[in-house]
């Protein structure tokens, strides 16, 4: 069975009394044995949160090199070394505010794996992409791009972040959502195999919520939820968790 996820991504929120806080409420959710729950907190906060939670702690960003005067950066060894044990890559605001390009995604990818690390890798569309249908070769490209040359791809997740449903409130319809979810599987298959592609979770992110999560959820290629502004309150993350 593919492992199910829920994970909260808190962007540049909460400082370090308010995400102990919330670290310590969420304790309080015992995950189901199949499910995953992650946090993945400001790299400040990282290590307090990794030593508190009892949940999977990973970051937002790093940088793909080991070390070096790279100022304002932190390493995956860096973050391992404080409890971390998933990051994210590819995030669409790193690549439109950032300008995190293919090239630079896919040595992330590779450090990644270097490492051991698993990772969440993001992939969506912009509003344009979306209004002129090319939405899933987009996507596929983004993933050929720049994790598709790994030949093992059991430490990936992917997650499927359409631009407009970020931060939006507007969400993917149901329909949205499993058609793309079905199209990155059909592609895993077609990069890799059948048995590989069915092993792949995938979760959806953009405005997803303690409303939407169920329905989304219970798409047959919905493996969770990458949530944002819903992650930031133990109350509508729980209901969310709750709805896988
Ligand atoms: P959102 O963010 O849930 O606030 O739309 C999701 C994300 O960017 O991961």
């Amino acid at each position: 069975m593919r492992k199910k996820i829920v994970a909260g991504n808190w962007k540049m929120n909460l400082n370090l009394n308010e995400a102990k806080l919330l670290t310590e409420q969420l304790n309080n959710i015992e995950p189901k044995l199949e499910l995953e729950i992650h946090l993945y907190p400001s790299a400040l906060l990282v290590a307090n949160v990794a030593q508190l939670s009892k949940h999977i702690v990973g970051v937002q960003n790093f940088h793909p090199e080991e070390k070096g005067a790279f100022t304002g950066e932190n390493s995956i060894q860096q973050a391992i070394s404080t409890g971390v044990k998933s990051v994210l890559i590819g995030h669409s605001e790193r690549r439109q505010l950032f300008n995190e390009d293919d090239g630079f995604l896919k040595r992330k990818v590779d450090a990644a794996v270097a490492n051991k690390l698993p990772f969440i890798f993001c992939c969506g569309e912009p509003l344009e992409v979306r209004e002129g249908e090319t939405h899933v070769d987009f996507v596929v490209n983004q993933l050929k791009n720049a994790l598709f040359h790994l030949t093992d791809l059991s430490l990936a997740t992917i997650a499927y972040e359409p631009i407009w449903a970020i931060g939006t409130g507007r969400t993917a319809s149901v329909e949205q959502a499993e058609e793309m979810h079905a199209e990155i599987r059909k592609a895993i298959a077609e990069n890799y195999s059948e048995e590989i592609a069915e092993k792949v979770s995938i979760l959806y992110g953009g405005s997803c919520n303690e409303s939407n999560a169920k329905d989304l959820f219970a798409c047959p290629n919905v493996d969770g939820g990458l949530i944002g502004g819903a992650s930031l309150k133990a109350e509508s993350f729980a209901q969310i968790i709750a709805a896988i």
